[in-house]
């Protein structure tokens, strides 16, 4: 077993390295400006009756999600919904079985809560989809958690209702729960399939926000979805850990709920618009090797000749432009772009890029 994790490099590269004139590595939509969400001074305040829960917060994610209040458990962001729903289910020793390639902080995690983490792949050439054979070779006796990301992160692959109605039966033959990270789901919008946890209450356990699909980050409203039983015993959990809430953060989170139709639409239009200026970058590539674009706001395309990291310096270097190293999802000859952002922003990014392929013959 590997040393239990003390960190993760991937965020320490993200906050620390990242940040460039033409970001195409952070992977939310772009920020709504605050002016845009309608909110009076008097649907704010700075303290209130936030315990496990607070009601009316918990009432519209409730809503949202189309389940009881009581199977929704309030968390800051996807990060610490993730970290609870893991620290939920494993103890240490046990086994966690996580896709590859995944976001690094579900492995990291994993491992810091001991786990065993044994991974399960998802292949470049099944456009990232899921074989749940690939899983069930996979799994053992000890495993109590199975993780993956839907849409997937770093490819945006949807996995399909049958794939995880798979999935959440082999997880039943061994007692384990799976753990989906919806954070990228409500990208789809109108398209959007009902969450994994309508699926089988009892195994799926699943974990979203409003912070990459919304441009809502800096809000961090974040959720679990699981069985009632399960959501206790995570709200006891986060006593050890967020405790309660910034309560300001709630009120403004109501009132994004409430309009949240409206910041959808903006963020749907800047991604379709988006997604087909990358998806004519990308046919104009030979160099590069991805699936169409169907969904998300992320793609992970492969490098067919060259070094990935020196495209990501020279794009830093020469182009203000960064990209996120396929090495951070254990995949080098791969980089992850992400198209959220302001039109300008990706147009003066995809001509860094080309010029950057350019260079590299
Ligand atoms: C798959 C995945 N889960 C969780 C997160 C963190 O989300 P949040 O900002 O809601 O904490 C990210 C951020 O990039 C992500 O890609």
């Amino acid at each position: 077993m590997s040393p239990r994790a003390r960190g993760s490099e991937y965020m320490e590269w993200a906050k620390t390295r990242s940040q460039a004139r033409f970001n195409l590595a952070s992977s939310g939509v772009a920020e709504l400006p605050t002016s845009e969400l309608p909110f009076r001074i008097e649907d704010v305040e700075l303290t209130g009756p936030s315990f496990y829960g607070y009601p009316p917060l918990q009432e519209r994610l409730a809503r949202k999600a189309g389940v009881a209040p009581e199977c929704v458990v309030a968390a800051t962001g996807t990060s610490m919904a993730n970290f609870l729903a893991l620290a939920a289910f494993l103890e240490p020793g046990d086994e966690a079985l996580i896709e590859a390639p995944a976001y690094g902080p579900l492995v990291d995690a994993a491992s810091y809560l001991g786990a065993d983490v044994r991974r399960f792949p998802r292949r470049a050439e099944d456009a990232f989809a899921i074989d749940p054979d690939r899983v069930r070779s996979a799994l053992t006796p000890r495993t109590r958690a199975i993780v993956l990301s839907n849409l997937h992160n770093p490819s945006s692959a949807l996995v399909d209702n049958g794939t995880l109605q798979r999935i959440g039966a082999l997880a039943r033959s061994v007692r384990a729960r799976v753990i989906v990270d919806e954070v990228y789901l409500d990208a789809l919008f109108e398209r959007a399939p009902p969450s994994a946890f309508t699926l089988d209450p009892e195994r799926f356990v699943v974990t979203s926000s409003l912070t990459k699909a919304y441009g809502l980050g800096g809000l961090r409203c974040g959720w679990i979805v699981a069985d009632p039983e399960s959501a206790r015993r995570i709200w006891r959990l986060n006593d050890l850990f967020g405790v309660v809430p910034a309560h300001a953060a709630e009120r403004l989170s109501i009132v994004a709920l409430e309009h949240l139709p409206k910041v959808a639409a903006r963020a749907k239009a800047l991604l379709d618009a988006n997604r087909a200026t990358l998806q004519r970058f990308f046919d104009g590539r030979a160099e590069l090797e991805v699936p169409p674009l169907r969904a998300g706001m992320i793609a992970f395309p492969r490098l067919r000749r060259g070094d990935v990291d020196t495209l990501c310096a020279v794009l830093r270097e020469k182009h203000e432009t960064t990209v996120v190293p396929g090495r951070f999802f254990g995949m080098g000859d791969h980089f992850r772009i992400s198209y959220g952002c302001l039109p300008a922003t990706l147009a003066g990014g995809l001509q860094g890029l080309g010029a950057a392929l350019d260079a590299l013959g």
